[in-house]
C-alpha cells in the first residue's frame, strides 16, 4: 500500500532528511585515513541521539549498527568495524533516524585522497544517475521512469553494473514502504507517480559486473568481481513539475571540499 503525505508531513520528512544530512556533514568534517568506521558510527549515534531523534537501522531486522559503512567492495549494508580506512578507499555512509515519527534514509559516498580516473568516474556517474532519476520523480511519470533513468545513464552509457538485488523505497512512518524503486527498468512501467510520494532513490552502481553476494553474517553485500562499488541515497518528495529533494547535499560536499583528506576532484 502507498502512503501519499500531506504537506505538513513532508515539512516533517523534511526535518528527518535534513538530520541525515548534518550527520553526513559531521561525517565529511571528520573523516580522515587512520579513523575507523565504528568511530563513525559511534560519532553519529551520538549526534543523532543529541538531537533527541531515534536510530532507524539499529535493531531493524536485527541489524547491529547505526550506519551501514560500504568500503571498496562492499556495496551496501557492510558492519563498521575497527579496521582503519586508508587513502585510496571510497566508503558509503548510510544512515538513517526517526525524527518526530518519521524516517530519514539516505547515504554518500565518500573518496579518501587519491583513487584512479577509473573510480573518479564510477563515483561521479553514480551520482550523476541520481540526479538523473530524481528529475522523473514528478507527477504523472511512473516508477519506470525513474529506474530507467538510472539504468541509461549507468549500464548502458558507461557499462557499469547495476545492482538487481537491492532497491529503492518508498518512506515514511516506516523505513521502507511502498513502492520500490528499482534501478533498472522500463520507461513508462510500474506505479504512476502522484503528489507527495516520498521515495528513496539510492543506485548501487559496480565498476564491474553487477553481480553482488551477501556475506556469512547475513547483511554484508559484496561483489562477486570485488571491484569497487558506490551507492548514493536522497530523499525526494514527487512533485507536480519538479521533485522536492528533502535531503541535502550542498552541506555535505562543502565539508567535503574543506577536508583535505577527502578527493572532490571529479566534481
Ligand atoms: N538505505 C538502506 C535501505 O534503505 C539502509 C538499510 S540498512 C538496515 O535499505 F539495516 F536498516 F536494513
Ligand atoms: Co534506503
Amino acid at each position: 500500500m502507498i502512503f501519499y503525505k500531506t504537506e505538513e508531513e513532508v515539512a516533517l520528512m523534511k526535518q528527518a532528511a535534513m538530520l541525515v544530512s548534518e550527520t553526513l556533514t559531521e561525517v565529511a568534517k571528520i573523516l580522515k585515513p587512520g579513523i575507523t568506521t565504528l568511530q563513525i558510527d559511534a560519532l553519529c549515534e551520538t549526534y543523532v541521539k543529541d538531537k533527541k531523534a531515534l536510530l532507524s537501522f539499529k535493531n531493524y531486522h536485527g541489524y547491529p549498527y547505526s550506519i551501514c559503512a560500504s568500503v571498496n567492495d562492499v556495496v551496501v549494508h557492510g558492519f563498521p568495524n575497527n579496521t582503519p580506512l586508508k587513502e585510496g578507499d571510497i566508503v558509503s555512509i548510510d544512515l538513517g533516524v526517526i525524527l518526530n515519527g518519521w524516517h530519514g534514509d539516505h547515504a554518500y559516498t565518500f573518496i579518501l585522497g587519491d583513487v584512479t580516473n577509473e573510480i573518479l568516474q564510477l563515483v561521479k556517474v553514480t551520482k550523476e544517475s541520481l540526479y538523473k532519476g530524481i528529475e522523473k520523480a514528478i507527477v504523472n511519470n511512473r516508477i519506470g521512469d525513474i529506474s530507467f533513468a538510472i539504468q541509461e545513464h549507468t549500464e548502458k552509457k558507461y557499462g557499469y553494473g547495476v545492482v538487481r538485488e537491492l532497491v529503492g523505497h518508498g518512506l515514511g512512518k516506516s523505513l521502507h514502504e511502498d513502492p520500490q524503486v528499482p534501478n533498472y527498468g522500463k520507461r513508462g512501467s510500474g506505479a504512476k507517480l502522484r503528489e507527495n510520494l516520498v521515495l528513496a532513490i539510492e543506485p548501487m552502481i559496480n565498476l564491474g559486473a553487477k553481480d553482488v553476494f551477501t556475506e556469512k553474517d547475513g547483511w554484508t553485500v559484496k561483489t562477486r568481481d570485488g571491484k569497487p562499488s558506490v551507492h548514493f541515497e536522497h530523499d525526494v518528495c514527487v512533485k507536480k513539475d519538479k521533485a522536492l529533494i528533502l535531503s541535502d547535499y550542498s552541506i555535505i560536499e562543502a565539508a567535503e571540499k574543506a577536508n583535505s583528506n577527502l578527493n572532490t576532484s571529479y566534481y
